[in-house]
């Protein structure tokens, strides 16, 4: 197995070892864990890749999450992130789905609005585009690192709220269900999570976090929006071009991603797998519920 860095400050591409190899064999699945731990997002490339492998391999990094009411594939374990409609076609750009895709093309992290937030996640390119739907990454422990020693003291503890209804609302009032409204209330988190395996600190910041507790309005969102900025300077970001049999593994603790346009009449298809986090990844730290 083969491990080669993708960027200075994170990410890396796993070669030699098969989504199945890291299933059903101990000593694969030990590199790989090591490898995420340290690196947050790993690239598999050239992959046979069908829906089963892809649940197999996540679920050895933990319980696999049902996705949220509203969703395409809600209450399976497979997240639809597409702009094909349920007739096959693409859909109209005024269409929810492309507000749904729009919404994802916030910096953010996945499931950090949910009771239980994400160790992970992990997508599956299934039909890409021939230009652009590229996924942005960045490294959040490094953002943390940037900062100043005043910052990180006044910032560690702080309280965060997360709702997804806030990064929703940031694109369309309308794109929010009732369902969705009523069965996601807004949680609160601490602004940085701390990694059990090596001690490292992260900023754990979201399109879904939009209010703090203890600040008024206006000053939790410009500090929130700092903060970002400061998170996703454009030195900092990994950008994935995505090819057929592609899949990565991203740690939704210590990174943020964002989907890049793309013609929204081509279709593009990808299905993701979420990994829920347990105490062993560090979740007390988060937790301010
Ligand atoms: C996701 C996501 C971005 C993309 O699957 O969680 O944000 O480029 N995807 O598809
Ligand atoms: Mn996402």
């Amino acid at each position: 197995m083969e491990i080669t860095p993708l960027h200075d400050e994170f990410a890396a591409q796993v070669s030699g070892c098969s989504l199945l190899d890291v299933v059903c064999d101990a000593a694969a699945y030990r590199q790989v864990r090591e490898a995420f731990e340290t690196h947050s997002v790993l690239v598999f490339r050239d992959q046979s890749i069908t829906d089963e492998v892809q649940a197999l391999f996540s679920r050895a990094f933990g319980p696999l999450e049902l996705t949220k009411v509203g969703s395409v594939g809600a209450g399976t374990v497979y997240a639809h992130i597409t702009n094909i409609g349920p007739d096959g076609q693409t859909v109209a750009p005024d269409d929810r789905l492309a507000k749904v895709v729009a919404a994802n093309q916030l910096w953010h992290t996945d499931s950090s609005f949910k009771r239980l937030p994400a160790l992970a996640s992990m997508l599956g390119a299934r039909i890409m585009p021939a230009s652009g739907g590229e996924t942005q990454f960045v490294s959040t422990r490094a953002a943390w690192r940037r900062l100043s020693d005043a910052d990180r003291l006044a910032l560690g503890d702080l309280v965060v709220e997360h709702s997804y209804a806030y990064s929703r609302e940031r694109i369309d009032t309308t794109i929010l269900t009732a369902a969705e409204r009523e069965q996601l209330p807004a949680v609160r988190r601490r602004l940085t999570w701390l990694n059990p395996v090596n001690g490292e600190r992260s900023l754990y910041l979201a399109s879904h976090a939009g209010a703090v507790p203890s600040l008024p309005r206006e000053q939790a969102r410009a500090l929130l929006a700092g903060l970002t900025d400061h998170a996703t300077v454009p030195t900092s970001v990994y950008r994935h071009f995505w090819r057929q049999g592609d899949a990565v593994l991203w740690d939704n603790r210590a990174t943020m991603h964002r989907g890049i346009p793309w013609p929204i009449v081509e279709p593009r298809h990808s299905i993701r797998t979420t990994i829920s986090a347990t105490a062993a990844d560090g979740l007390a730290s988060v937790l301010a519920d």
